[in-house]
């Protein structure tokens, strides 16, 4: 067994929704141990340029980076979406994976006929990465892109059903989910949105699929630890440490909507980058 088998994985996003990801990394690889990195002090990625994305996605990776990992997670999708490539230009030799990629995939085997919705920040949109990454999967998918950035305050808030939840979720989805030409899947391009899923399932009904990134995202995270021989030695349970660049209060308190366990503020190292 490699020594480098025993480092940690590097998780960053813009802020806390990535933790969606990292709960699906934890389910899956629980020997793991995993170092998150959430830039809340400059969250919402969602709203900004591709550069400044970028720019930001280089800063919280090279710090974790720099605490030795053996692979690099964007569980953010603004950034996968703009950033990817100069993350691997950045730190060649080491696994990069972004949510985009496996998100598609899921998406594109999902639809029944091709008919996609993705939804996702303002910023991920204009990058069209996701329609690019899903008729690679797929020619000849139809993709509508979705910006919906009230269900990131929504998620936010802990606003995950109800009346007012449904709305905003029927003002986003009617309009391409009915008639004859309605979409037949759903695909969440946005680390908020999986905690959604249940909402969206029950207003969209059986019929539509509704995909998130982060279980693939998983397993694709497996498959590269296998095939390079890094796969944490069996056993135990790995540790998990948590980074922000801003209040660590506010962290734990929104981290509430997404993982299942308490994280104490105590917890939260507090960084600059
Ligand atoms: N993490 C972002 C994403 O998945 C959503 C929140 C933000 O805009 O920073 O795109």
């Amino acid at each position: 067994m490699d020594e480098a088998s025993r480092l940690p994985i590097g998780i960053f996003d813009s802020g806390v929704g990535g933790l969606t990801v990292l709960k699906a990394v934890r389910e899956r690889l629980g020997a793991e141990s995993l170092i998150y990195l959430g830039d809340t002090a400059r969250l919402p990625y969602g709203t900004k340029s591709a550069q400044t994305v970028a720019a930001y996605a280089l800063d919280a990776s090279r710090r974790l980076v720099s605490y030795g990992i053996k692979a690099l997670l964007v569980a953010d999708n603004t950034s996968s979406a703009h950033a990817l490539e100069a993350l691997r230009a950045e730190f060649p030799g080491l696994p990069v994976v972004g949510v985009v990629e496996p998100g598609a995939t899921a998406a594109a085997a999902a639809s029944s006929h091709g008919r996609i919705v993705v939804c996702a920040t303002e910023s991920s949109v204009q990058a069209g990465t996701y329609p690019r990454a899903i008729l690679h999967s797929r020619p000849g998918a139809q993709v509508t892109q979705l910006a919906c950035p009230l269900f990131v305050s929504m998620v936010e808030e802990g606003m995950v059903d109800g009346p007012i939840a449904e709305q905003i979720a029927r003002h986003y989805l009617d309009p391409l989910f009915t008639g004859p030409d309605a979409a037949d899947c759903l695909l969440l391009g946005c680390t908020h949105f999986p905690v959604l899923a249940p909402l969206f399932h029950r207003l969209l009904g059986p019929k539509v699929a509704v995909v998130d990134s982060a279980s693939t995202t998983a397993m694709v995270i497996e498959d590269l630890l296998s095939l390079r021989r890094l796969k944490a030695p069996e056993g135990g349970q790995g540790a998990i440490r948590y980074l922000a660049t801003d209040a660590p209060e506010r962290f734990a308190r929104v981290a509430t909507v997404f993982v299942p366990w308490a994280i104490k503020a105590s917890e939260i190292e507090s960084i600059d980058l």
